[in-house]
């Protein structure tokens, strides 16, 4: 182990216990855990000291943060390199007229350019408490700007936060009554009454543990208003949210998923609190493809820990959407309370969804195209009214004939036409 060398310096030991018990302290007020946020990587190797770890950006505002730092605790400094993706920072001597044994002095590396982030510091023989200080609060300062803006960070990562949902409302859903009781009871009041659940539990438990859920699983298929209710919750609980299209960026990340997934369940509390909003999970399910399973397998493992972790006094609720709900991961189905099932709408609520995008027509027209639509979903039944609308306004320009509404047999052309087609699917 190296010596001091000169009494100013600090011996390597000590250094390393100091980083690591100012790192770890500083993870756990931020409620970070050391497997989602590695700790520096601390290393005396051919008489170098060699700290490495990575940071969760590197844009503008972060490396104006570093430089501050750095010209702080050091007295001079030259920048070595200032370019996409790698910023490098020299320390020069005391004196600026010695430029011997330059390349002994501390050096910072900024590495990273759309990903994979990290710092690496080096410098021969030990370091001082100023230097030491310093790598701390780059450290520190890298997670604190990383978390400082969640909105970015979930953009890089793949997601897309909804911050203002409030303009959907309950009326924009037509029909599914059950379903919307349903997340009344299990979503909305807990979210919105969190105090009335946990004084609850504080009364029942012998161990205090929350009652509330945290992860929500909607079944349904393609285009009966997962989303959309999703979008409509985190408005009326007025939280942003995160929207995260699970097949997508597990091919976007490659072999980073896992580690990002992480990320985004962390910048996700970091907002105070959010809905996590996981599209398509079914793309989690066991898969034969051996390359891919190895990325799910670790994604799923991350998933799993992250919504065992999910803390109880956080407001961040979890929901998961799937069509395949029977090909799902044990493991993965057993972690949430609830699941609400979305299904296909009956006639009834066909009607009413005509009428969402047809108020023009009359309960016997709504009623006459729901009947001929047997199995359409809402997303359909969207599709089909742009449809005549749009066949009804290239006949008025055509026509030259003034705006007006359209007649119901276009719409009853549209459904004629969508029916045709799928019986000729199913035979
Ligand atoms: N019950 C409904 N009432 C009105 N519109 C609906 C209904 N169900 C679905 N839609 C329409 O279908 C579109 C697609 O729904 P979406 O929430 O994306 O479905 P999913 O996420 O289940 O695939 C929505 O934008 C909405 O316009
Ligand atoms: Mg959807």
């Amino acid at each position: 182990m190296a010596e001091p060398i000169q009494k100013d310096l600090i011996s390597y030991d000590s250094m390393k216990e100091q980083v690591e018990r100012e790192v770890f302290a500083f993870l756990d007020r931020a409620g970070l855990g050391v497997d989602d946020y590695p700790i520096p990587k601390i290393s005396f190797e051919k008489g170098t000291t060699q700290i490495s770890f990575t940071i969760p950006a590197l844009n503008d505002a972060l490396l104006g943060r570093f430089i501050t730092l750095i010209k702080g605790q050091l007295d001079n400094v030259r920048i070595h390199s200032f370019g996409d993706g790698y910023y490098a920072f020299q320390a020069l001597n005391k004196s600026l007229f010695k430029t011997d044994n330059i390349l002994d002095n501390i050096k910072l590396e900024f590495f990273g350019l759309t990903a994979n982030f990290r710092c690496d510091i080096s410098k021969k023989g030990n370091l001082g408490q100023d230097e030491i200080n310093l790598v701390i609060e780059i450290f520190k300062a890298g997670i604190a700007t990383g978390k400082g803006d969640p909105v970015q960070h979930l953009k890089k990562l793949g997601a897309t936060v909804y911050e203002d949902t409030g303009s959907l409302d309950w009326g924009y859903i037509a029909g599914y009554e059950e379903v919307k009781r349903q997340i009344r009871e299990s979503i909305i009041l807990p979210l919105k009454n969190p105090e009335v659940y946990d004084s609850i539990a504080k009364l029942t438990r012998k161990t205090f543990e929350s009652n509330r859920p945290r992860a929500i699983l909607f079944e349904g298929g393609p285009g009966v208003g997962k989303t959309t209710v999703a979008k409509i919750i985190a408005g009326e609980v007025k939280a942003p949210l995160v929207y995260v299209p699970i097949e997508s960026i597990m091919s976007k990340w490659y072999g980073q998923s896992s580690q990002n997934l992480a990320q985004i369940f962390e910048a996700a509390d970091g907002m105070g609190g959010a809905i996590i909003f996981l599209d398509e999970i079914d793309s989690l399910a066991p898969s034969r493809d051996q390359n891919m399973f190895e990325a799910t397998r670790r994604v799923l493992s991350v998933l799993l820990r992250k919504l065992d972790g999910l803390d109880a006094a956080s407001s961040t609720i979890t929901i998961g959407a799937t069509n395949r709900m029977h090909d799902l991961d044990n493991a993965l189905l057993s972690r949430f309370d609830q699941t609400i099932n979305f299904p296909l709408p009956s006639a009834k609520e066909r009607a009413a969804i005509f009428g969402n995008y047809a108020r023009h027509l009359s309960p016997e027209e709504l009623g006459e195209i729901a009947a001929i639509g047997e199995g359409l979903s809402g997303r359909t039944i969207k599709d089909i009214c742009e449809f005549a609308e749009r066949r009804w306004a290239r006949m008025l320009i055509i026509k030259q004939l003034p705006v007006s509404k359209p007649d119901y047999k276009y719409y009853r052309h549209s459904v004629k036409l969508w029916a045709d087609k799928n019986q000729q699917k199913t035979p």
